[in-house]
């Protein structure tokens, strides 16, 4: 039987709809899951939504529905965006799930019998956002949390702790005998180094919280996120669920997260498993972040790229390779337009596509459309050598998940397949029957590289090294084959090619701005609308403090609307036009749904006057109607006044 090899993602939380950071970090386990897989791996690929703790408690209460209708639909978003991107799992986790409760309770039992938990009481500032105590535990001094700056809240409670301090020497232990534990190197002495500055017993319970799994032995205390969390990854391979499968795949050969979390997998974890007497995971790999304009991008600070726009822009497979090729993995990465622009031009449709098209277009030209065998042209050995090479080392790198090197040994091969062709002259030797070796030997060594080529790039864009296999009149899946076999061969001799489209189009940079603008404005408008002044009603699920001087930074005026239209093709829009007294101004406002234009007409409306201008449906808006909802995809209400008021007066 083949050897297992068991990846997970991070477990995502449902408080707030998939970013780039978590999709990034599926793309790269999803790479990694195909890569295994194809030199000979048993791999199993786990995903999951983590679903409990105050978070989602509270986001949940501020959209005025149940946690779990929240985690519900968040969790569906996850599965539709995995299938969109192409990503393989074979086992996804839902922490809400009965037999994640299970084992979550069995892990925490068999702590317990091992002396491991104990119960006592906690006090500390509390960051809500980020689940996570302030490291200051000084009463008197109100802390802000170290990951997000908020403020935040003390709380004192009973709870059970684990013993994290008995831990410090195994772990440490665990570090230095297996120095792959920890990757990359840099983060592996970083968290060393924290282990050995002393472990602190954890707090492993709240009775401040509801929404969560219940202690089994004393279920007025539900699991606190992390212990219950971490565990995901032992429910999702049938830990007291599924015997046999769990036997054949624990423990865990890579853990793949953002560095952000790295400390959870590679202390808390590795010791709570010892703790039950089960195996630690073999590996963690703690990847950079995305940046946008050098800072990162994160739920907490809202400026989050939407994967969704993303992918209607671009498309999943010029987005996974921008990914990989663009960030060296383990480092940070500014993300840019530009550069994913560039990217598709220059690797994709330039190198690569016109290796494609020319080659097929020359063998149906030249060669009635059948691969001739080879002959003898100028460089043949040359590429057969590096194309050897290139299999070698771009394997080498993905063993070390060096993915954006693998990705450069690729085109190196495709860049000198290039050259090569147009060093031998085929149009030029075309006519020539005496020249008829050299053109057949040019045409099959472009063409057995393309081969080569695309079963390399399989893992990282399997749909278009597919296509570039049908191009070539390749019938089988290119899934099917064998990395790890992989080698120049003359069997495409003889075979007829099948030809097809250009596989990426050239981007004009204008055009990708203008739909770039107008699928975003599509997707806002059609999702959940979360003006930033509206009002929920609910139990108070109040957004983070502001001062008065933010407030002051929102322009808020009275304005009439003097014309109102519906738009063609977007059937939530209103095209208006609203008088502020001392001018005019278009807006376009996601409420089709609840008012028809004509009864808009002459209506005093709050409108939020200094919102940077975008566009909708390649229309301008200038501004944003405030209205009131209760939740996603109910009706919103526009605020009003009850005694008269004259435009352009400012709310405040
Ligand atoms: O942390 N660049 O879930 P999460 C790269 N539920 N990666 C980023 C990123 C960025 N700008 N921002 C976030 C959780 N990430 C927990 C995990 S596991 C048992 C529980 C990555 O929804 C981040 O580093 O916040 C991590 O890998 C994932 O997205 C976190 O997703
Ligand atoms: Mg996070």
């Amino acid at each position: 039987m083949s050897k297992t090899f068991y990846i997970t993602t991070p477990l995502y939380y449902v408080n707030a709809p998939p970013h780039l950071g978590g999709t990034y970090t599926t793309i790269v386990a999803d790479t990694i899951a195909r890569y295994k897989r194809m030199i000979g791996f048993d791999v199993k690929l786990l995903s999951g939504t983590d679903e409990h703790g105050q978070k989602i408690e509270r986001s949940a209460r501020g959209q005025g529905i149940a946690p779990q209708a929240l985690a519900d639909r968040v969790y569906t978003e996850y599965l539709d965006l995995w299938k969109l991107i192409g990503i393989e799992f074979d086992e996804f986790i839902r922490t809400t799930e009965q037999r994640h409760h299970t084992s979550v309770s069995e892990l925490y039992t068999r702590a317990k019998a091992n002396g491991y938990v104990y119960k006592g009481s906690y006090s500390g500032w509390y960051c809500v956002s980020c689940e996570a105590y302030a490291p200051e535990s000084d009463p008197s001094t109100p802390a802000t949390c170290p990951d997000c700056g908020r403020k935040t809240e003390w709380f004192s409670e009973e709870s059970y702790f684990f013993k994290l301090s008995a831990f410090q020497d195994r772990l440490l232990e665990l570090y230095e005998t297996n120095k792959a534990f920890i990757r990359p190197e840099s983060r592996r002495n970083e968290i060393a180094s924290f282990v050995r500055g002393g472990l602190k017993d954890l707090s492993i319970s709240r009775v401040s919280l509801k929404w969560g799994v219940p202690l089994p032995d004393d279920p007025g205390h539900v699991f606190y996120v992390w212990y219950d969390a971490l565990t995901g990854y032992l429910s999702g391979m049938g830990f007291k669920s599924d015997d046999m499968k769990f036997f054949r795949y624990w423990p865990v050969d890579v853990h793949l997260v953002g560095k952000d979390i790295l400390r959870f997998h590679a202390v808390y974890w590795p010791a709570f498993l010892i703790a039950a007497g089960l195996e630690p995971p073999k590996s963690v790999f703690g990847h950079g972040w995305w940046l946008f304009k050098d800072e990162k991008m994160s739920k907490s600070r809202g400026n989050v790229l939407n994967p969704y726009v993303l992918l209607e822009v671009f498309g999943s497979e010029l987005l996974r390779y921008y990914l990989l090729r663009e960030m060296v993995f383990g480092q940070d990465c500014n993300f840019s337009f530009d550069a994913v622009i560039q990217r598709s031009n220059s690797d994709l449709a330039n190198d690569l596509g016109n290796l494609l098209s020319r080659t097929m277009a020359m063998i149906s030209k030249y060669r009635g459309g059948r691969i001739p065998a080879p002959g003898e042209a100028k460089g043949d050995g040359e590429i057969r050598e590096l194309a050897g090479r290139v299999v070698q080392s771009y394997r080498a790198n993905f063993d070390d998940y060096n993915f954006s090197r693998g990705l450069e040994n690729i085109w190196e091969l495709i860049s000198r397949v290039n050259k090569y062709i147009v060093e031998n002259e085929p149009w030029a030797i075309a006519e020539k029957p005496s020249q008829a070796k050299k053109l057949d030997s040019v045409l099959f060594h472009a063409a057995e590289s393309l081969r080569l080529i695309a079963a390399l790039l399989t893992p990282v864009i399997p749909k278009t090294a597919q296509a570039l296999w049908q191009q070539l009149g390749i019938d089988a899946d290119v899934k099917t084959v064998r990395l790890d076999e992989l080698r120049w061969t003359e069997e495409l001799a003889g075979k007829t090619i099948r030809g097809g489209a250009a596989l990426f189009p050239r981007l004009d940079p204008k055009e990708v701005f203008t739909k770039m603008d107008d699928v975003s404005g599509r997707k806002e408008a059609a999702a959940p609308a979360v003006p930033a002044a509206a009002v929920e009603t609910g139990e108070a699920a109040v957004a983070s403090m502001i001062t008065i001087d933010d407030f002051a930074k929102v322009d808020l005026r009275v304005a009439t609307v003097i014309e109102a239209e519906r738009i063609k093709g977007a059937d939530k829009l209103l095209k208006l036009v609203v008088d502020l007294g001392f001018e005019k101004r278009q807006i376009v406002a996601g409420i089709a749904v609840a008012y028809q234009p004509e009864s808009l007409i002459g209506r005093k409306v709050v409108i939020v006057a200094n919102l940077q201008p975008r566009k909708l449906r390649g229309l301008e808006s200038n501004g944003m109607i405030v209205a009131a909802s209760i939740g996603p995809d109910t009706t919103p209400v526009l605020a009003g006044f009850h005694e008269d008021i004259q435009n352009g007066a400012r709310l405040r």
